[in-house]
């Protein structure tokens, strides 16, 4: 694109984004930033460490809790783990909430609890990769960084017709965004390209017809705009098994354990179980009679899919347990379970009976569904 073109695609964008920013509860919207309001660099932070593979819509109301119960950075940094990790729940990849404590109280206590506004100096951070921190320099500091996510590799590879698939388009498309960044309102110009990928030039059917850039979109002229970006096919995901074990005390607790800090799941509250493999050993926590129910859990990771049996066991009050603790049905609160141990708890809660039951109706629970 020359250059004349490209201050006038620049200048459509943020003419559209003027009128259609998207009312989101972390953003500044454009006529408050033009009239002098800052976003909070912590809401900037907390929302895109969430938004990280994960959607809006999922993140929305999880946000403004977040932000109601922690609303800075130092009282995020004083929180306890448990209750950050059990607020995360149900978001997946749980080693950004780890990180996103680590994070905290690095700039609580070395940072005199202000987050730093360059690009390098916020990749120092932990849990703050390139994408992270361009965007909190771009949108909370108005720093002229280019923000690269999924969205943005679309509508490059549309907007320039780029035909190479990805993952190897990657550094071409990021440098062709790169061109496109602004000195003046990057912040507002990084948010205006996300909302465009989320809202018009979606992977599926875009909108074209009402596309502040269709007029320069060199993949919209060839005819193949929707066909981009191709991308190598991805090698099919491999299957692992592996065996959950629910134990019912007399007195209704459960027996839960917290898994090790690294790994999947890593820091959450889980049924103990199998290790996660072709063909999982059995080791159940405690000697009990178990039964294995009918039917399985079925969930996806990055790299696997994971098909759990679920066993279960109903024990007495004197039982001792190798690993885990039971904890008081009172106490017991699915919603603080990753989705998995969720899903295994909803296999598993009928077969207790009406108690169980009891506890399942308390809370909305996930569907099984892999
Ligand atoms: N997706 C990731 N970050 C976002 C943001 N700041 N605004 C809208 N969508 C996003």
């Amino acid at each position: 694109m020359r250059d004349v073109k490209r201050q006038d695609a620049r200048a459509a964008l943020l003419g559209w984004y003027d009128a259609h920013a998207r009312d989101l509860p972390w953003r500044v919207a454009p006529a408050a930033r033009s009239a002098g309001v800052r976003p909070d660099p912590y809401a900037v932070w907390l929302s895109e460490v969430m938004l990280q593979q994960t959607t809006v819509s999922a993140v929305r109301e999880r946000f403004g809790r977040f932000m109601a119960r922690w609303p800075d950075v130092a009282t995020l940094a004083a929180a306890a783990d448990a209750e950050v990790m059990a607020e995360w729940a149900g978001l997946g990849y749980y080693a950004r909430a780890r990180n996103l404590l680590k994070c905290a109280r690095t700039i609580a206590d070395e940072l005199g609890g202000s987050f730093p506004q360059t690009r390098a100096e916020l990749l120092v951070l932990p849990g703050i990769g390139a994408y992270t921190a361009a965007a909190i320099a771009a949108i909370a500091f108005d720093r002229p960084e280019t923000v690269v996510d999924g969205n943005v590799e679309r509508v490059m590879a549309r907007l320039f017709d780029i035909e190479t698939p990805l993952p190897a388009a990657k550094r071409k498309l990021a440098a062709l965004a790169d061109g496109l960044t602004p000195l003046e309102r990057p912040g507002d110009h990084a948010q205006a390209m996300m909302d465009l990928g989320a809202t018009i030039c979606t992977p599926a059917r875009p909108a074209c017809g009402i596309c502040p850039l269709a007029s320069f979109c060199a993949g919209r002229a060839a005819g193949r705009a929707a066909e981009l970006p191709r991308r190598t096919p991805k090698l099919t995901k491999p299957v692992r098994h592996g065996i959950a074990y629910v134990a019912r005390r007399s007195d209704g607790a459960l027996l839960l354990e917290t898994r090790p800090p690294r790994g999947l799941l890593g820091g959450m509250l889980g049924w103990p179980g199998s290790g996660w493999s072709d063909a999982p050993e059995a080791k159940p926590p405690l000697d009990a009679d178990w039964r294995r129910l009918p039917g399985e859990v079925r969930h996806t990771f990055t790299h696997f899919h994971l098909r759990l049996g679920v066993e279960i066991a109903k024990v007495r009050l004197s039982a001792a347990p190798e690993r885990g603790a039971f904890r008081p049905a009172a106490e017991f609160d699915p919603a603080a379970l990753p989705t998995l141990m969720r899903k295994v708890w909803s296999l598993a809660a009928p077969a207790f009976g009406r108690a169980g039951r009891r506890a399942q109706a308390a809370r909305s629970l996930p569907p099984n569904r892999p």
